[in-house]
C-alpha cells in the first residue's frame, strides 16, 4: 500500500507521488450511478404492486431545507418513485404533524417517512422522529435506529455517513487498520460516522468542540471526515498527505455560494481523494435515503410472497 493510504490504486488514475492534487470523488456522477440501478428496481417492484413511496415533512420556511426537500422529491420522480411533500407553517400546532405521521404510518403507500431537520424549536424533535414507524425511518435517526447500527445488526444506515462509505466502496479504498478521524459528534453524521467506520475495520477517533488537538488529530488521520458545520474549518495543513477526506459540512457564504467545512483549495493539494461542495456528501445524502426508501419497499414486496 503506497502513502495515499489508498490499498488498490487502480481506481486513482491520476494520483502520483510527484503531483498530489487529490482525485476528486464526485457525488453527483456516483449518485447518478447509483440511482439509474434503483430506477430498474423501483420498476420491478412496482410491477409486482409495490411502488416505493417516500413521504417527507418540512415544517418552517428554512431555505436550506426547502432546497434539501425539493432535491429529495425530484430525486424520487427521478428514480420512479411515488412521494408526497407535506408542508407546515413554522408556528404548526404539532398535534397536527403528529397526526399526518400516524396517517402515513398507517398508509400502504408510503415506505419512507422523513421528517426535515431542523424543527422549530416548539417541537420535541426526538419525540416526532420517534412517532415515525421503525419499518419507515429511512433516515435511521430514531434511537432504535441507532441501536441496531452500533450492534451491527440490520437496520436503515443514516444517510449521509451511508454516502461517505459509497464513496470508499466506489473507490476501492480499504478502511481495514486505517486511522479515521470524525470531526463533529452529531446523532445525525458524526456518531453513526463513526462506527461504520470502526465496523469497517478503522480505528476511529471522534473530535468536536472541546478536543485538545484538533490539528494534531487531524493529521493522523489516513481518513478525515468533516462534519462540524463550519465553514472552510478544516485547512491544508491540518491534512495528512495522502489522507482521504470527506466533506459533509454544506454552509452558505456571505456571497451566497456554498462551501463545505474543509478549505478545499488548500486540502486537495494535500489529500489522495476528497469530496467537493456542493457535487460531494450532497448528493449522496439524497442518493442513499432512495436506497433506504428502496429497501423498505424491497422488505414489504418480500413480506407479500
Ligand atoms: N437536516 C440536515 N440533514 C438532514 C437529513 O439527512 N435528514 C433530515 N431529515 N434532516 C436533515
Amino acid at each position: 500500500m503506497g502513502k495515499s493510504g489508498v490499498e488498490n490504486s487502480e481506481p486513482f488514475p491520476f494520483f502520483s507521488e510527484i503531483n498530489m492534487t487529490a482525485q476528486i470523488l464526485d457525488g453527483n456522477a456516483l449518485g447518478q450511478k447509483l440511482r439509474a440501478g434503483f430506477k430498474q428496481k423501483a420498476d420491478e417492484l412496482a410491477a409486482q404492486g409495490v411502488r416505493p413511496g417516500l413521504a417527507v415533512i418540512l415544517v418552517g420556511e428554512d431555505p436550506a431545507s426547502q432546497v434539501y426537500v425539493r432535491n429529495k422529491v425530484n430525486g424520487c420522480a427521478q428514480a420512479g418513485f411515488y412521494s408526497e411533500k407535506h408542508t407546515y407553517a413554522p408556528d404548526v400546532d404539532p398535534k397536527i404533524v403528529f397526526d399526518k405521521i400516524a396517517e402515513l404510518n398507517a398508509d400502504p403507500k408510503i415506505h419512507g417517512i422523513l421528517v426535515q431537520l431542523p424543527l422549530p424549536k416548539h417541537f420535541d424533535a426526538e419525540a416526532v422522529l420517534d412517532a415515525i414507524s421503525s419499518e419507515k425511518d429511512v433516515d435511521g435517526f430514531r434511537a432504535e435506529n441507532i441501536g441496531a447500527l452500533v450492534q451491527g445488526q440490520r437496520c436503515f444506515i443514516p444517510c449521509t455517513p451511508y454516502g461517505a462509505m459509497k464513496f470508499f466502496e466506489e473507490a476501492g479504498i480499504s478502511l481495514k487498520g486505517k486511522d479515521a478521524v470524525v470531526v463533529g459528534r452529531s446523532n445525525i453524521v458524526g456518531k453513526p460516522m463513526a462506527m461504520l467506520l470502526m465496523h469497517a475495520g478503522a480505528t476511529v477517533t471522534i473530535c468536536h468542540s472541546q478536543t485538545k488537538d484538533l490539528k494534531a488529530n487531524c493529521l493522523r488521520a489516513d481518513v478525515l471526515v468533516a462534519a462540524i458545520g463550519r465553514p472552510k474549518f478544516i485547512t491544508g495543513d491540518m491534512v495528512k498527505p495522502g489522507a482521504v477526506v470527506i466533506d459533509v459540512g454544506i454552509n452558505r457564504l456571505p456571497d451566497g455560494k456554498l462551501c463545505g467545512d474543509v478549505d478545499f483549495e488548500s486540502a486537495k493539494e494535500v489529500a489522495s481523494a476528497i469530496t467537493p461542495v456542493p457535487g460531494g456528501a450532497g448528493p449522496m445524502t439524497i442518493t442513499m435515503l432512495l436506497a433506504n426508501t428502496l429497501e423498505s419497499a424491497e422488505r414489504v414486496a418480500a413480506a407479500k410472497k
